[in-house]
């Protein structure tokens, strides 16, 4: 299966150096036969940096509205994305959970808005360090699933995509070891199997985020249950995230060889 490898930059860059990061990210890309490839800038360069996105490099929103439309001041929809060209959206990434209410329901309405503008829903789970520390980091992160999960039809899995990230790892440099990271993918996979078929966990993509860089990426995406990650920080320079880019290309490539 192919990896994916988004770039989440957050609240950060002003209009010319966003512009920027991706012309350079989109010119470095020549080629990305293992992986796909999407950047998530900050919702108001959407429409313009779509003149800028390929084939190669697609555009993620790094959120969406739990409405459809209407009076909602301030927010965006899923079908509001669509129509300015993005093709996948974050949904309960921690930021969001932590800080603007974006609760298991929220999470769980905003997957459907997606799936029904026809997105790639990228749906974030992790456990903070203190549920790691408790021993509750699996309980957290399968119960965070399967509310997510509740109400999706088996056929419309294609469309979804599970990124891990553990809060703890987020921003702070510290990252999951490979180890600790296939422990908890293999873990949601399973899961999955529980929640729809062995036929939809394996082919359901599985991504890796915190602290994710180019000296730790080949390591973590080498592990058999990790399909690609989700970067913030490394994602804001362009040789960073082409490099973590071309480290889920490399292994990838070594899985299909293998298998
Ligand atoms: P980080 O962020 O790579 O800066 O740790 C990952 C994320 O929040 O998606």
């Amino acid at each position: 299966m192919r990896n994916i490898v988004t770039g989440n930059w957050k609240s950060n860059k002003l209009w010319n150096d966003a512009e920027k990061l991706m012309d350079d990210v989109a010119t470095g890309i020549l080629e990305s036969q293992h992986t796909d490839v999407f950047v998530a800038p900050p919702t108001p360069y959407l429409a313009a940096l779509q003149a800028q996105s390929t084939d190669l490099i697609g555009l993620a929103g790094q959120q969406c509205s739990a409405h459809l439309e209407g009076a909602f001041t301030g927010e965006h929809t899923a079908s509001m994305l669509k129509s300015v060209g993005v093709k996948a959206v974050l949904i309960g990434h921690s930021e969001r959970r932590g800080g603007f209410g974006e609760n298991d329901s929220v999470v769980e309405v905003k997957i459907h808005h997606a799936l029904d503008a026809g997105l790639l829903a990228i749906v974030c789970c992790g456990e903070n360090l203190e549920e790691r520390d408790a021993g509750q980091h699996f309980e957290k992160v399968l119960t965070q699933l399967s509310h997510a999960f509740q109400n999706v039809d088996t056929s419309k899995m294609i469309h979804v995509v599970v990124a891990y990230e553990p809060i703890w790892a987020i921003g702070t440099g510290r990252t999951a070891s490979a180890a600790r990271a296939q422990e908890m993918h293999a873990a949601i996979r399973k899961h999955l199997v529980e929640l729809f078929d062995a036929p939809t966990a394996e082919s359901t993509r599985i991504l890796y985020g915190g602290s994710c860089k180019p000296s730790n990426a080949l390591e973590i995406f080498m592990q058999p249950d990790v399909n690609g990650g989700l970067i913030g920080g490394a994602s804001l320079n362009a040789l960073d995230f082409l490099a973590i880019v071309a480290a889920s290309n490399e292994a990838a490539s070594k899985e299909q060889q293998g298998g």
